[in-house]
């Protein structure tokens, strides 16, 4: 197997920068809507079989060095008791938003193997798959965006039901976080157990929030499901704060081993702040995928150089691949990646 990706979590030598593209099965791949044309998303996510060949799309056509399950963070959710739908054009909706303590007391905590099997059939499959290739990434939506989502109804600009729960009953707010926490810690778990090989915790809009808040209302949550974590498994842990450029000190105690970060911040002024206590993963911003060829390989290579000197480097876009990217330029920047640092090494 190809442990390059593995070996740079931990901080080990290794001979080019390992690389893998958040959303990288997605939508800009032709190959995927061939599959995901037979149903829903969320059909897509339950179907074990149907799941892994996307999850692999990537692997085979990109040439990453590493593979991440094909699922959603908000499938947990529905199996605590919240309906989820996805609607065409307008994204995840759970129609009954979780704003009192009636409601987050009817939220139940999710077995994984009894309730979320299709997600523990679909790692299964694709360790069997992946032999000799790539390590698989396993994931989760840390607590605070999770909640977000919850209390919304769905995707939002400003937040304003969520942080009025956490300004005016905090105790619910604490009451709510700390269901979502254990549900993740055995969702979390039950991937471990099932194979996954290493882990990313996607704080997507924890970005939103004062330095004050997220010390309150986001961080000790993610710390909790890390040292969960680290008490059964020595897997590589990744935190990706999403817009978390000013929360990078805090960050540093999540326990995490990895920190993701996105295209806003400058690698090289992490590498100063971080001090070799974690490694990095990041940060191209993912419409540098759209300049032409020459100045693609210079972004890569300014990325590349940004992070010399980090305890081990992950290259990754900033967020997730767009669906308008054209899959040759994404191809071109894994193999960018790969010949620019081993030059560079
Ligand atoms: O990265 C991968 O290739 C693995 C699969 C994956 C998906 N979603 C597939 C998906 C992963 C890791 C996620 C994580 C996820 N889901 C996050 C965190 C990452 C981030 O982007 O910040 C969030 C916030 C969600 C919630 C979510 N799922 C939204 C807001 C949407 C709709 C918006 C959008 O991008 O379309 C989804 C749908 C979704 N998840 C799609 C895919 C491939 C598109 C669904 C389709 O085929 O119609």
């Amino acid at each position: 197997m190809n442990t390059t990706f593995l070996k740079a979590c931990k901080g080990e030598a290794v001979d080019y920068t390992p690389v893998w593209i958040m959303r990288q099965a997605g939508r800009y791949l032709p190959q995927y809507h061939t599959v995901r044309s037979k149903g829903s998303f969320l059909d897509l996510c339950k179907n074990p079989e149907n799941a892994a060949e996307v999850t692999m799309q990537p692997v085979d056509f990109l040439g990453v060095d590493a593979a991440i399950l094909f699922s959603d963070i908000l499938v947990p959710l529905e199996k605590m008791g919240a309906p989820l739908e996805f609607r065409e054009k307008q994204g995840p909706v759970f129609p009954t938003p979780i704003r009192d303590q009636a409601a987050v007391d009817q939220l139940g905590i999710p077995d994984p193997e009894d309730d979320l099997g299709y997600v523990m059939d679909t790692i299964r499959i694709l360790r069997k798959e992946l032999v000799g290739k790539v390590p698989l990434i396993g994931f989760s939506g840390a607590p605070f965006t999770l909640a977000t989502y919850l209390i919304e109804g769905g995707s939002s600009k400003t937040f304003f039901h969520t942080k009025m729960m956490m300004y005016k009953n905090p105790a619910l707010y604490h009451n709510l976080l700390d269901k979502i926490t254990d549900c993740t810690i055995d969702y979390l778990k039950g991937q471990i157990v099932a194979g996954v090989q290493a882990l990313q915790i996607f704080d997507s809009w924890v970005g939103v929030l004062a330095p004050c808040d997220f010390a309150e209302f986001a961080l000790p949550y993610v710390q909790r499901i890390i040292k969960a974590l680290k008490e059964v498994s020595k897997l590589p842990v990744i935190y990706f704060a999403n817009n978390g450029g000013s929360l990078i000190d805090q960050s540093l105690t999540s326990g995490a081993d990895v920190l993701g970060f996105d295209w806003r911040v400058r690698l090289d002024n992490v590498v100063r702040m971080v001090q070799g206590k974690v490694a990095l993963q990041g940060n191209m911003e993912p419409l540098a995928l759209f300049l032409p060829p020459d100045k693609l390989e210079k972004r890569i290579q300014m990325v590349l150089d940004e992070a010399k000197g980090a305890r081990g480097h992950v290259f990754n876009l900033g967020h997730g691949i767009v669906p308008e990217t054209d899959p040759e330029q994404a191809k071109l920047a894994v193999h960018l990646v790969h010949t620019l640092s081993r030059k560079t090494q």
